[in-house]
């Protein structure tokens, strides 16, 4: 994982031990295209340009899978449907929007999806009579899905409950919604980065899968079932183990050999897995002690580092800012500095009565 929070890979480390404990991880990944978008801003013949599209959807494919995805046909993928969307245009009329759906196997797909899409632009054109105006893979890529479970065998009552307390917030209210959705991307977000994938095109499907009931929600929910807690995660996650960075970067390549992962299918299940036990960290934390006294413990680290406490002063340093903290649940880089100085004060004070005895 890739990241500059220290709490993201405690909290992390700390949830999955408990998950190892006493639960189990599930994954699966539903569907395997994504989607390119052919917009027609102005349409004049909605009628005429589905007939168009339906009379004519076999040739449309076959000629994108012959000239640009021939790649993708060797390995078991390429353009397998079009279909047609009606939107308003907020103006008294529509525009028509053509889903391309392509299978990209293991490569996430944005550019070999809008080479797709820009190349039946002419073809589109010219059997319909219709101007297209954009072509564009789709972040919102609803049909693929990464699904994760966890279950938690034999949960304290009283914490399944404040957790499925902490799920309904985040499913109801929006802006809850927002900061759990970000505390699954903290989990999600450093394994895209570690291993050389689009974290923003993530991050966008995600978010905007979030929004898919017309309110923002959070993509994870959290049930007490009998004596289990049971955690769930589902949204897109279009990620690739080839194409792009990924096979470029020597650190992205070393990262999928730590995983032991090939397939783009896998890597999307444990990145989906991640985000769901990053969540169960957090909510664990902000439905138990906060997570102010967690962050401060880790922050110690920091602050010993950022006052510039030597070797032998750290340990020193180290154990009367955790003293500190049990009083007062907070410090500062202040109480560092002061602390240090005081260290520093007493052990010359020390050198100085040895040289005069
Ligand atoms: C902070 O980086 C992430 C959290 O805010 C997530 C959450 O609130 O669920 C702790």
């Amino acid at each position: 994982m890739a990241v500059e929070e220290t709490s993201i890979i405690a909290a992390l480390s700390k949830a999955a031990r408990w998950i190892r404990r006493n639960g189990t991880i599930t994954t699966e990944v539903t569907g395997n295209t994504v989607i390119g978008q052919v917009q027609i801003a102005h349409v004049k013949d909605f009628a005429h340009l589905k007939n168009i599209i339906a009379i004519n959807k076999h040739f449309l494919i076959e000629s994108a899978n012959q000239h640009v995805a021939q790649g993708l046909i060797k390995r078991g993928g390429g353009v397998s449907d079009l279909t047609l969307r009606s939107i308003d245009r907020d103006d008294g009329a529509h525009m028509a929007v053509i889903h391309v759906h392509v299978n990209c196997c293991d490569a996430m797909g944005a550019n070999i999806v809008n080479q797709i899409c820009e190349y039946l632009k002419l073809p589109i054109e010219h059997l319909s009579s219709e101007k297209v105006t954009m072509c564009i893979l789709s972040n919102l890529n609803t049909d693929k899905l990464t699904r994760a479970q966890v279950i938690l065998r034999n949960i304290d009552p009283e914490l399944g409950q404040r957790l499925q307390e902490a799920s309904l917030f985040a499913n109801q209210d929006p802006y809850r919604a927002a900061t759990s959705n970000k505390g699954v991307l903290n989990g999600i977000d450093p394994v895209l980065i570690a291993t050389g994938n689009d974290w923003r095109a993530v991050e966008a499907g995600i978010h905007a899968f979030a929004c898919r009931s017309g309110q923002y929600r959070s993509v994870t929910q959290w049930k007490v079932q009998d004596k289990d807690l049971i955690g769930t995660f589902e949204a897109p996650v279009i990620v690739g183990t080839v194409g792009g960075v990924t096979k470029l970067h020597p650190t992205a390549q070393m990262c999928l050999r730590i995983l032991g992962v090939l397939h783009a299918n896998d890597l999307a299940r444990i990145i989906a897995a991640v985000g769901l036990v990053q969540n169960l960290g957090a909510i664990r934390a902000l439905a138990t002690e906060g997570i102010v006294q967690g962050h401060m413990r880790l922050h110690i680290d920091n602050l010993t580092l950022s006052v510039g406490a030597n070797a032998e002063e750290m340990p020193l340093l180290k154990k009367r800012l955790e003293e500190l903290l049990a009083i007062r649940k907070r410090i500062t880089l202040s109480n560092a500095f002061e602390i240090l100085k005081e260290l520093r004060d007493q052990a010359l004070r020390a050198a100085k009565k040895r040289t005069a005895f």
